[in-house]
């Protein structure tokens, strides 16, 4: 780990377009990425293939130390995670691991074990760091911050037409709802809770596309280090 890499930090509600937008700016400029979500998610997948009850934090503190998460990069689209050799790709994606991750997302227990494990993503030349306690928690240091955002609607939308074009049945207000609960819970709760940090830049994607979103947070990082990475 370099605790002299740079590091952008892209914080936000579910759906918000934060892994999109994550890769493709990490693709730009040649950094490495973290989805924290991701790590949530597995720990909720294993808790699942072991049937360890979402209740019991001291099962989930054990759980979280020692699975083993890895990635394996497919560029811009989302990287392959295997857990404990496992590809789990497909199951990490689904509702029932996002209202699980949520769940033990809540447990100081599971966090404090994986603050180490997301810091060590930090690397030369730089981390693209995407979830919701990026900038507050895991980077406060981190030189640039973007807290991403869009309307409660156009999350549930874009969730909507993402998961039927896998062939996943589920109704537009189902999905609302679920969002919204989910954001009530990752706002209200004691530890690492939704917010943007003071120093984050806020930036609205509701009715913009993806392409001028990229452009948008890649004008705040200094020419230079724009310049840095592959171009496109
Ligand atoms: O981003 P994603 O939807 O994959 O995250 C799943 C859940 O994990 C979120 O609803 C949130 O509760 C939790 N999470 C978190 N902190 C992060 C990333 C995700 O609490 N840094």
């Amino acid at each position: 780990m370099s605790p002299n890499a740079p590091v952008l930090t892209i914080d936000g509600p579910s759906g918000a377009g934060k892994g999109t937008l994550s890769r493709r700016v990490a693709g730009r400029l040649g950094w490495h990425y973290l989805d924290s979500g991701a790590l949530y998610r597995a720990i909720g997948v294993a808790a699942g293939w072991e049937g360890i009850d979402l209740a019991d934090p001291e099962a989930l503190r054990r759980l979280a130390s020692r699975t083993e998460i890895r990635f394996e990069s497919l560029g811009e689209e989302e990287p392959r995670v295997l857990v404990d050799g496992v590809d789990a790709t497909s199951e990490l994606r689904t509702e029932t691991a996002g209202a699980a991750a949520s769940a033990i997302a809540a447990l100081p227990e599971v966090r404090e074990v994986l603050v180490g494990r997301q810091r060590a993503f930090r690397r030369p030349p730089g981390l693209v760091a995407d979830g919701r306690d990026m900038g507050t928690v895991i980077f406060p240091d981190a030189e640039y911050k973007v807290f991403l955002t869009a309307s409660a609607e156009e999350r549930a939308h874009r969730r909507f037409k993402q998961l039927r074009d896998k062939g996943i049945e589920v109704t537009l207000d189902g999905l609302l709802r679920e969002i919204l609960a989910r954001d009530a819970r990752d706002a209200q709760r004691p530890v690492a809770p939704l917010k943007p940090a003071p120093d984050a830049v806020t930036v609205d994607t509701t009715g913009v596309p993806i392409d001028a979103v990229v452009e948008r947070v890649l004008s705040l990082l200094p020419e230079s280090v724009r310049r840095g990475g592959p171009q496109t």
